[in-house]
Order: structure tokens, then C-alpha cells, then sequence
């Protein structure tokens, strides 16, 4: 198996990725760093990236979480908070978080250790859509739902075309579903924040097609395989 194949199916890097640390030197094979970087893995090649042994898992493993909040999406965290990573704990395979959700966002979060597929999945060009339920503070008027559907400022940057729906009036405060077609960082809060209605409360509910449904929150389920072709090859 070509080397960069390997380093993304042992769940370290993208292909792209493994490309990059190879041509930085960071691969080595049989204790000799790589200089080729179509080589081809055989049985029996001791693969090291950054001087940690790796071994190309076969198995792929694709899981859908409901993250409550107060986790961090990332695999350890220097400040000891608690990571998604400690709900997970019994799934038999070095999975990792695909893009990340804020601490104080809850929903549908996908781990997986196939490095190819997450990094298909958060990349721009893709733009795939995601969908968060929100409870905003105060009336969300229908020219604020225009204004975040057609972009809004968020501080430098004008968003894209966006969906918006309103679920219902609360006394105090909105439901809204919103789908965007971009990641930027704590974008959602910023759009509602633009508009004047700051987030109380966001979940992501779907990601695509792919909907969080009623699964319990903390709960996790295998990604089924209709879902995971789909979001190959959406
Ligand atoms: N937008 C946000 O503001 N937070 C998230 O966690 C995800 C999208």
C-alpha cells in the first residue's frame, strides 16, 4: 500500500497530509527517514511518524455522537476538561472528532479513523451543509431571518447564503433551525449575535442528510452504511 494511504488509514493524517509530513521528514521507514514519497509499504516495514510506530488500520469505524456540552471535540485537552473522546472510551478503534462543535454546542458530532473521509468532510470545497437547532434571545422579525439567510457581517466577513426557519416563540426568547454552508469559527453565534439575538442554546441536528433524530445525548450509534456512502459522496 502507497505510504500515504497507509499513514491515513492508521488514522493520523489525511493523504494530503501524510504528504506533507514526508516531505517534511517526519516519516520514517525501517528507522531510515523517507525520501520517496510513492513508496510502497511491504509486510514486515516498520512505519514511524513522528517517532511513534503506526500500523494501517483495516477497519473503518464511523460513529454519530450526540455531544452534550461541556466537551471539548478534540482528542486531549492541555486545560483537563472533559473531551468527547471519554464517551467513546469502548469503541475499539483510534477514532478521532471530524471538525469540531464548541464546548457549549450539543449534537450530532461524527468520529471516525479514516483520515481521507474526514478530511473530504470538513473541507470548504465541499461545503457541506449543517443544520443547528438554536434557542435565541427575543423575536427573531422575518427581516432578521432575510438578513441571516442573505449574510451577515460577523466581523470582517459576510457570510453566504444560509437557511433559516423559525420552530416557535418562546415568551422571551425564539427556536430557530438554521443551516449554513460554512465552518467558520463560532459562526452561528456570531450571525445571531449580528442580528441582536445572541444563542442561549445550539445543537447541531444534521449534518446533510445525516440527522441526529432522538438519540440521547452523551449516546453514540455506528453511522449506518447508506449514511456513510452519502457523505462520501456528497
Ligand atoms: N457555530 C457555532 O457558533 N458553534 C458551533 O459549535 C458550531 C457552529
Amino acid at each position: 500500500m502507497r505510504i500515504n494511504k497507509y499513514i491515513a488509514q492508521a488514522g493520523v493524517a489525511s493523504r494530503r497530509k501524510a504528504d506533507e509530513l514526508i516531505a517534511c521528514g517526519n516519516v520514517r521507514v525501517n528507522g531510515a527517514v523517507l525520501k520517496e514519497p510513492g513508496y510502497d509499504v511491504d509486510e514486515g516495514d516498520v512505519v514511524e511518524v513522528n517517532g511513534h510506530r503506526i500500523q494501517a488500520e483495516t477497519k473503518k469505524v464511523y460513529i454519530l455522537l450526540n455531544k452534550p456540552e461541556g466537551y471539548v471535540t478534540t482528542v486531549s485537552d492541555d486545560r483537563d476538561r472533559d473531551t468527547v473522546m471519554d464517551l467513546v472510551e469502548d469503541v475499539d478503534a483510534r477514532i478521532f472528532p471530524v471538525g469540531r462543535l464548541d464546548y457549549n454546542t450539543s449534537g450530532l458530532l461524527i468520529l471516525t479513523n479514516d483520515g481521507d473521509f474526514a478530511y473530504r468532510l470538513t473541507h470548504p470545497k465541499h461545503e457541506m451543509p449543517k443544520t443547528y437547532r438554536a434557542r435565541v434571545s427575543g423575536v427573531l422579525s422575518k427581516e432578521k431571518c432575510a438578513r441571516l439567510e442573505n449574510g451577515v457581517d460577523i466581523g470582517g466577513y459576510v457570510t453566504s447564503k444560509a437557511k433559516v426557519s423559525v420552530i416557535r416563540g418562546l415568551p422571551k426568547s425564539t427556536i430557530v433551525d438554521i443551516t449554513i454552508h460554512e465552518g467558520k469559527n463560532r459562526q452561528v453565534r456570531k450571525m445571531f449575535k449580528a442580528v441582536g439575538n445572541p444563542v442561549q442554546e445550539l445543537t447541531r441536528i444534521a449534518i446533510g442528510n445525516v440527522r441526529l433524530g432522538r438519540l440521547a445525548e452523551g449516546h453514540y450509534r455506528k453511522l449506518t452504511h447508506e449514511e456513510i456512502e452519502y457523505l462520501k459522496n456528497s
